[in-house]
């Protein structure tokens, strides 16, 4: 792994850029035309909005027939949804969104401390992938890991501004309670016992880690990208984001719709061992960020992940002689290794894994 120990070129910090006031944007952010927002046709449509009223609350034997078919329908045909009234406090959320602003507006010297390496990504980075001369995306991140505890360091998160390691405590505590029942939701929508998926991603021992995006104002916002088309690798994504900055685009066949956030919504979406243990019931779907010369944008982008040196294959349940086993064992350490040395690149490595077998 020592080609993942060092950056290839310099970090510059996409903000720092941004405040430089320039009208013009470097060329190492200029994307390819075909990349270009401007390329693909935005639709209207939205994805669908899933009221969970009654399944956190309730004892999770009586969640509601329908409420599993609308995440069983939006599974398949998107592999994206919000959810609103999921039981995580709307205040914690606002609490989030507000401190991880301060971290990103405070001054430079006090998040260099945090500066991360291509070995763990933790801590304040400004890109992914270590290809020197990648084209590179419009965005500053913060990375940190919650779960397994031999990996959740309270060190390498933000001292400042205070109470924000409290605060992210918390909230990953939530949303880990909130993952654990949409596994139970997924699981049964499969056809497989409401354990399955949760037991194949380790028990107890499953990865949980957090990415903060932070997207600065962008003078050529049409140029460039705030993150590059990509699907998550992980099991599950759960992403909260202003609803007043527009800014996530998920890809439906050919077009590319924006998701029009609801107010306090967590959007879901599967990731690329999902569609794994799935055998491709669940697609992962390929989605990326839009930037504005308006307004900065903030993300938090929470990863549920399976144990990461656990072998993840399709289910035997799901493995037909019609439909053969699409993908061979793999771990998710081997598996985003790739992600974390090419950067986002659209779903080709779910298609180099196919073609391994
Ligand atoms: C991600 C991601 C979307 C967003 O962090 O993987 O897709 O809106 N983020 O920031
Ligand atoms: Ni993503």
């Amino acid at each position: 792994m020592s080609c993942l120990r060092d950056w290839p070129e310099p970090v510059v910090r996409v903000q720092s850029v941004s405040d430089s006031g320039l009208l013009v944007i470097p060329d190492q952010y200029i994307k390819p035309p075909s990349e270009r927002p401007s390329i693909a046709s935005a639709a209207e449509a939205n994805i669908p909005l899933i009221d969970l009223q009654g399944l956190v609350l309730e004892d999770d034997t009586k969640i509601p027939a329908s409420t599993l078919t609308q995440i069983s329908n939006a599974c398949r045909d998107w592999g994206f949804f919000q959810i609103v009234n999921h039981g995580v406090s709307p205040i914690l959320m606002d609490q989030m969104l507000r401190l991880w602003r301060q971290f990103f507006h405070l001054p430079i010297e006090l998040k260099q401390i945090y500066a991360n390496s291509p070995s763990t990504y933790e801590g304040y980075g400004s890109r992914l992938g270590v290809q020197k001369g990648a084209i590179l995306d419009w965005s500053d991140y913060f990375f940190l890991h919650y779960l397994p505890p031999a990996l959740k360091d309270h060190n390498k998160w933000p001292a400042l501004p205070n109470s924000c390691r409290e605060v992210t405590e918390e909230y990953g505590d939530q949303l880990v309670k909130l993952c654990r029942i949409l596994m139970k939701v997924l699981s049964i929508n499969l056809g497989l016992g409401e354990d399955y998926l949760q037991n194949m991603f380790g028990g107890e021992d499953i990865g949980v880690c957090l990415r903060v995006n932070f997207y600065p104002k962008c003078p050529q916002p049409d140029l460039t990208l705030g993150l590059s088309s990509h699907s998550d690798p992980g099991g599950m994504t759960l992403l909260f984001s202003d609803d007043h900055v527009a800014g996530l685009q998920v890809r439906k066949g050919e077009n590319w719709v924006t998701v029009k956030p609801a107010q306090h919504a967590f959007i879901i979406n599967i990731g690329d061992q999902i569609q794994v243990l799935s055998n491709a019931t669940y697609k992962s779907v390929e989605h990326r960020v839009l930037v504005n010369s308006v307004e900065e944008r903030l993300s938090l982008a929470f990863f549920y992940n399976p144990k990461s040196d656990l072998l993840i294959e399709p289910a035997k349940e799901l493995v037909t002689p019609d439909r053969p086993a699409l993908y061979p064992p793999m771990t998710f350490d081997e598996y985003r290794l790739y992600i974390r040395t090419k950067g986002p690149r659209g779903k080709s490595q779910m298609e180099t894994q196919k073609s391994l077998r």
